[in-house]
Parts: structure tokens; sequence; C-alpha cells
């Protein structure tokens, strides 16, 4: 595998592949790598002769400074994690490699941004598009992969692909969940022993929810949801301090992402959940239809 750390030297070995008729997959990361991430690089690696795979902690996605000061940074160990998984470039770019003028661009996706994390996270969603974009046009893959983890961003980029019409296909992932059911996330490392043994019961309580829309309708399921995740500490009577404060659980249209009423109201449904716990923000996602 080869480390890659300038825009130059990434555009001549894609130039080189391109002349080479080789097909290229894309996995767009910022490190601290798991095997959510690897599992990414995995299918790229069956579906494409060259395999991308970007680091970088982009700062423009971050509404929070403290957020953007604490993200684990684990370069070393990324890249042995990405030759071990096969990958052929990883492209570990500096912030002034990527965005050597100021950015000025703002992408905007109504509906898709007004919900879930998008009024929450002012700017990040735009900050996702302009870095995904640049390396779109860095590596011009052919394939590129998201996780459903990041249930909204994967709508969010499929939008950003019809508005600058780019021949990309975009392929979602499965989540990767530790085995007790936590999802898998570069912030998991932040939580405490304590946290950290409690956590699953968002998932647990997320499948819970998807055995109770056999019967309950939709507003009670989330109110449900979001009323065991906030009451869990008092009725287990944890440790002071450690209890869940959910942000936000949606049942939405998986496609609009726009909240439903009722559970006939189409196809796909999924329920996004953010919610705090010891300090760190988590996610989750949970497919009902
Ligand atoms: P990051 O959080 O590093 O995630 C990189 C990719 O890995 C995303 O597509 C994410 O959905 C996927 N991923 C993370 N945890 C996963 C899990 N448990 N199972 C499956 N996939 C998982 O998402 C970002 O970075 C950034 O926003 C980025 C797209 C790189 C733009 O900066």
């Amino acid at each position: 595998m080869q480390t890659i750390t300038t825009v130059a030297a990434l555009t001549a070995a894609i130039q080189e592949a391109k002349q080479a008729n080789k097909t290229i997959g894309l996995v767009p990361t910022m490190g601290a790598l798991h095997d959510g991430h690897l599992s990414l690089v995995n299918r790229a690696r069956k579906e494409n002769d060259l395999v991308v795979v970007s680091v970088f902690v982009n700062p423009i996605q971050f509404n929070n400074k403290e957020d953007l000061a604490k993200y684990p940074r684990t370069v070393e160990a990324d890249c042995e994690k990405l030759a071990a998984a096969g990958a052929d470039i990883a492209f570990v770019p500096t912030v002034e490699e990527m965005y050597p003028e100021p950015v000025t661009t703002v992408y905007h996706f109504g509906p898709l941004e007004e919900v879930m994390e998008g009024p929450r996270r002012p700017g990040h969603f735009s900050g996702v598009a302009v870095v995904v974009r640049r390396l779109f046009d860095l590596a011009q893959p052919n394939r590129a992969y998201f996780g459903e983890k990041d249930f909204q961003q994967i709508a969010i980029i499929r939008n950003l692909l019809e508005q600058i019409k780019y021949p990309i296909e975009l392929v979602p992932c499965p989540i990767v969940r530790a085995d007790d059911g936590l999802a898998l996330s570069s912030r998991n490392m932040r939580l405490s022993h304590e946290a950290r043994e409690v956590a699953p019961t968002i998932y647990a309580t997320l499948q819970q929810a998807v055995e109770m829309s056999e019967y309950e309708d939709v507003e009670s399921v989330q109110l449900w949801v979001m009323d065991t995740l906030s009451s869990f500490h008092e009725v287990n009577s944890l440790k002071e301090g450690l209890c869940f404060e959910p942000e936000y659980f949606e049942i939405v249209n998986d496609t609009t992402l726009q909240p439903i009423s009722d559970w006939s109201d189409c196809e796909g449904i999924v329920g996004c959940i953010a919610v705090w716990l010891d300090g760190v923000r988590l996610i989750d996602v949970i497919r009902f239809r």
C-alpha cells in the first residue's frame, strides 16, 4: 500500500490507474479506524481494481471546536489496518493540502438537512459535501462507499451526486456492531468503562421498538424510546451522572428522511437516534420496514 500525502501524488496515481482502465473505489474516512470502516474497505476491495481510502479529519464539518480537538488521531495504526485490509492507497493529506484556499462553497440540501443532525449541527453537511466532492474530484472513483450508521449522511451524498451529476455509484454498507450490539464508532473509545457497559442499551431499546411497532402506533413507539432511555438510570439505579440523554429519536421515511405519522405512510422506514452518554454523543439507526 502507498501512503500519499499530497494532491499532486494522488493525481498522478489516479491518472496512471485511469490509463490502465482500472476501476476505482473510494472510501472516505476521518481515521481512528475500526471494523466498521474496514468493512467498507473490504467491500471496495471486492468490487474495484484500485482502492483509495482517505484519512482526513475534516475541520469544516465540525461545528464544535472541542469535538474537533478531541477527535482521535491514530494515523500510523490506521495505515497498518488499511494495508492489512488490502487498500492500495491511503490518502492522508494535511488541512493545507486539502484546502489551499479558504472554503467559500456552501451546499444546500433542503428538507434533507432540516431534520435530525441538520439543525443540531449547523454547517455540518455542507462541510461534509465540500470534502466529499473534493475527494471525488481527486480520486475520480467509479464507486464510493459509505456506512449506514450515518444514515442521513448517505441521503446527503446521494443528493450531492444528483446536484453535481457525477457518474459515481454510491454504495451504502450495513452498520457493523460490537458483539453486544453497540454500533462501532471512533467515539466509543471516549466512553468510561461504566458507560461502555450500559451503552448497548441503545441498540437493545431500538430492537424492542421494532417489536413494539407491530402493535403500537408511530408516536407511542417514538415516545417510548425517548422515555426508556431518559429514565434508564433511575430504573437501574446507575451511579450518579451516568445517564442517557436522548437528543432525538425520529422515525422517518428512509428516502426523504421526513418523519412519518403512520406505519403505512411509506415502504422503507428507519429510526434514527442521537443520545448523549457520559459526555459522548452516540448515534444509531434501526430499520422498521
Ligand atoms: P467517519 O466517521 O470516519 O466514517 C467514515 C465512514 O465509515 C462513513 O461512511 C461511516 O458511515 C462509516 N462507518 C462508521 N462507523 C461504521 C459502522 N459501525 N459500521 C459501518 N460503517 C461505519 O463519516 C465520516 O467519517 C465523514 O463525514 C466523511 C464522510 C469521511 C467526510 O469527512
